[in-house]
């Protein structure tokens, strides 16, 4: 079969050497470490058909892998799959600038999705910190949401058509993106979220965004995570041009400069929201009008570029500093609103009930409702704070994957969320789609 693969993708393009593939075979936390006959490098989609035949011939399961920036387990090979980088399929084309769409590669990077775009005039709405390096083809498995949701929807809203293997090596292609479109199944919608277990999806069509290149950020400083969500709904209701509102905590900025030897903040909060706002003329005055009105004790506004960076890193380097202390366990959940201040204490009560030295780190998109609960000094198997922490989120009301996919990492808990029905509706898809259980056979279902 290998020789196979390399007849398809030339000899180059077949990793077999364990010093090679180890950096395909563990994820980006550590916490999820495998192993791969080889990792395969197709340079078009006729190539990755022609791959996944022989894989279905042989029987032989596949993971699908981008810039495996994934948190859950889901692009790894950790029973022996063979790993079908899609990393040389980063063309990006037909940027339609009437249409405002572009076609991209599953290898093409977010940030180079992002930088087509606006070179265009355009934009692109889904964004978040990985985006050198995570993959169009992965934001569609997960269903990536990012850090401007609120404003521009997730990927799937964004996601017009897609060009994919089948699991017996056909194509489909439907990458016209046409806005009126219902002609049946829309398999964008059901291939975006599905993890590379329906079809390998190797181009897709994205609409843009307006590019608004007036941008203001505000970081405020809260007493607490209600005062916090309190402000967001009226940020919510109050700014036409608000494009992310971002939730961190005092002990995460800390753990951020410690690791990463920032200074501190320009003030001391107990909880932080990060305010951003975008548009074709400056929403400066707008933004400082509705943050005034929430009469927050600390804000500190900055507009040029370097200095809305400055503050955006607080934020972001939060996956950073949190894994420079150990592989965390990544608990990525969306609580309501009104259950979120309410959820924020109680999760560490619930961590240190089955976890007594456990370290709770939380943060996330807050006019989402995504928490991202992040706990350390755990061990990598130890599952005992996972099943704690999701059936609080289930408890809630709430979902136990808001934007990173269920991938290993919680497939024991989906039936939190999904009903017996759902689930086997769930595996009859998979079973159309894929009857002999090659695609990425060992995330999502439980
Ligand atoms: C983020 O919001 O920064 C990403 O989802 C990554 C993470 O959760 O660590
Ligand atoms: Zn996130």
């Amino acid at each position: 079969m290998i020789d196979e693969l390399r007849s398809i993708v030339g000899a180059a393009h077949v990793m077999t050497d364990p010093a090679v593939t180890a950096a395909y075979s563990i994820d980006w936390t550590g916490r999820f470490r495998g192993s791969t006959p080889a990792v395969v490098r197709p340079g078009s989609a006729e190539e990755v058909a022609a791959v996944v035949a022989v894989c279905a011939r042989a029987g032989q399961p596949i993971v699908p892998q981008g810039g495996n920036t994934g948190l859950v387990g889901g692009s790894v090979p950790l029973h022996g799959e063979i790993v079908l980088s899609l990393q040389r399929l980063d063309r990006i084309t037909d940027v339609d600038e009437a249409s405002g769409q572009l076609t991209a590669g599953a290898g093409a990077t977010i940030a180079a999705v992002r930088d087509t775009a606006r070179r265009a005039g355009w934009d692109y709405g889904v964004d978040w910190a990985a985006r050198d390096s995570a993959t169009v083809g992965g934001s569609i498995a997960t269903n990536a949401g990012g850090v401007r949701v609120l404003r521009h929807g997730d990927t799937r809203a964004r996601l017009l058509g897609v060009e994919a293997v089948l699991a017996d090596g056909s194509v489909v292609s439907h990458l016209a993106g046409l806005l009126k479109d219902n002609t049946g199944y829309h398999l964008p919608s059901l291939l975006c979220g599905s993890e590379g277990t329906l079809a390998v999806v190797t181009a897709a069509r994205l609409a843009l965004v307006p590019r608004n290149d007036e941008r203001v950020v505000a970081l405020v400083g809260l007493d607490d995570v209600d005062a916090a969500v309190r402000a967001c709904g009226r940020l919510r209701r109050d700014l036409a041009s608000l494009e992310a509102v971002e939730l961190f905590l005092a002990d995460g900025v800390d753990l951020v400069c410690a690791q990463l030897g920032l200074p501190p903040p320009p003030f001391a909060a107990a909880v932080y929201l990060l305010v951003e706002c975008a548009g074709r003329t400056d929403p400066s005055a707008e933004l400082a009008g509705a943050v005034d009105a929430l009469g927050a004790g600390a804000v500190a506004v900055a507009v040029e570029p370097a200095r809305r960076a400055a503050l955006w890193r607080y934020r972001e380097a939060h996956t950073e500093a949190i894994n420079a202390i150990g592989p965390p366990h990544k608990l990525d959940v969306t609580v309501p609103a009104h259950a979120m201040a309410r959820f924020v204490a109680d999760v560490r009560i619930a961590v240190s009930a089955v976890a007594p030295s456990a370290r709770v780190w939380i943060f996330g998109h807050a006019a989402d409702g995504n928490l991202h609960v992040n706990v350390t000094g755990v061990e990598p198997g130890d599952e005992a704070v996972d099943g704690a922490v999701l059936e609080l989120v289930a408890a809630s009301g709430g979902s136990i994957s808001a934007e990173h996919g269920i991938g290993v990492a919680k497939r024991k808990w989906l039936h939190l969320n999904r009903s017996p029905a759902e689930l086997a509706a769930m595996r009859a898809i998979k079973r159309a789609l894929d009857p002999a259980g090659i695609l990425n056979p060992n995330v999502l279902l439980p």
